[in-house]
């Protein structure tokens, strides 16, 4: 029995410092200390021993195990630090190659035409309110003294969610004028820029969506050459001191007078191109006095203050500003176009 165990100790040693990986280590230690291992079968057979020799052998079969099962620490050790080692080999990060270029996007166009026209306002007093896409038909006409058979009001032109047509997506930015005086007293001066939507047929010039910046101003005494001055200021900031601006007579019905303002092509100067297709001019927005019903209708004593209010589009000031020729590309998110600004 001793030889037998100092055979097992010999071969368990020399085949455990050759285990290739650690499965074959777990494989032989299961071959020699597993519940049927060749060590484990050995101390059964010790209740054959004679009473003097049982100690001895016990004693040396716990050596054995305790070689076997130190050497099969040992070399595992040895084999996960060479997995570790291989491991690191095979994922080593080479820092000196090149990274892949991260995109960095930009401002869209509308967005730097945006900040630029809340720097201009804001520095001639002015604060941002914001109101609602989804809108009540009373502020969209009605408080905007619509009458009740507006062509405006019209299905063909504006999207509504009810079928009584009270509710639908504003069609201007205008309502605001009428929140804003519903809760904040005069002097106001305030722009509003937000998104509006009609029924259009997308186009180079069209979109069923599109941005619009509000103007308003209520106070004493104020009258359409704070207007012109206003607007006038805001063309020049925005396309340089030699722009010219034209203000021809219109109709809103929330503004009387109304005019519309054009600003002069920057392409013929006038003279009629290609650019404004024949005109000279540019329309960009709609202005005008805030009508007396309209203050009235919120409570604002028209026997004290006045006020102005326009509405320009954001589009047109961007594609003005930039000589983009089609609206659609301010939409379509291509970077080879929106790079470019
Ligand atoms: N809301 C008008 C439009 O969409 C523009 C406008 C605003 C006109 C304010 C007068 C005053 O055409």
């Amino acid at each position: 029995m001793k030889k037998t165990l100092e055979e097992i100790k010999s071969s368990s040693l020399s085949a455990i410092e050759k285990a290739a990986d650690l499965g074959a280590l777990e494989a032989l230690r299961v071959a020699y200390l597993g519940k049927k291992g060749s060590l484990t079968s050995v101390l059964k057979q010790m209740g054959s021993l004679s009473a003097e020799e049982r100690p001895i052998i016990g004693q040396l079969a716990n050596q054995v195990r305790a070689a076997i099962e130190e050497a099969i620490a040992a070399k595992t050790a040895e084999l996960s630090e060479k997995l570790l080692e291989q491991k690191l080999k095979n994922e080593k990060l080479d820092v000196t190659i090149p990274g892949k270029p991260i995109k960095i996007g930009r401002r869209h166009p509308m967005s730097v035409i945006l900040d630029e026209v809340v720097d201009i306002f804001t520095g001639m007093g002015f604060s941002v309110a914001e109101g609602p896409e989804v809108e009540l038909s009373e502020y969209n006409f009605t408080k905007l003294n619509h009458s009740a058979d507006h062509p405006a009001r019209e299905w063909q032109d504006t999207f509504y969610f009810t079928e009584d047509s009270s509710v639908l997506l504003r069609t201007q930015t205008s309502p605001v004028q009428i929140h804003v005086m519903e809760i904040q007293k005069p002097p106001i001066r305030v722009i509003s820029p937000g998104r509006v939507y009609r029924k259009d047929e997308v186009d180079a010039t069209h979109s069923p969506m599109f941005h619009q910046v509000e103007g308003l101003v209520v106070d004493k005494g104020i009258t359409m050459g704070d207007l012109k001055g206003t607007l006038n200021t805001l063309v020049k900031r925005l396309y340089g001191p030699e722009a010219r601006t034209r203000f021809r007579p219109h109709h809103f019905p929330f503004t009387e007078p109304s005019c519309e303002v054009d600003v002069q092509c920057f392409e013929c100067r006038g003279a009629g191109c290609r650019v404004c297709k024949g005109e000279g001019w540019i329309e960009i927005l709609g202005a005008g006095m805030v009508h007396p019903k309209v203050l009235e209708g919120c409570g604002i004593d028209t026997s004290v203050y006045s006020g102005f209010a326009f509405g320009v589009g954001l589009e047109r000031l961007t594609m003005r500003r930039f000589n983009i020729s089609d609206m659609r590309l301010l939409f379509e998110n291509d970077m080879r176009f929106l790079s470019q600004f």
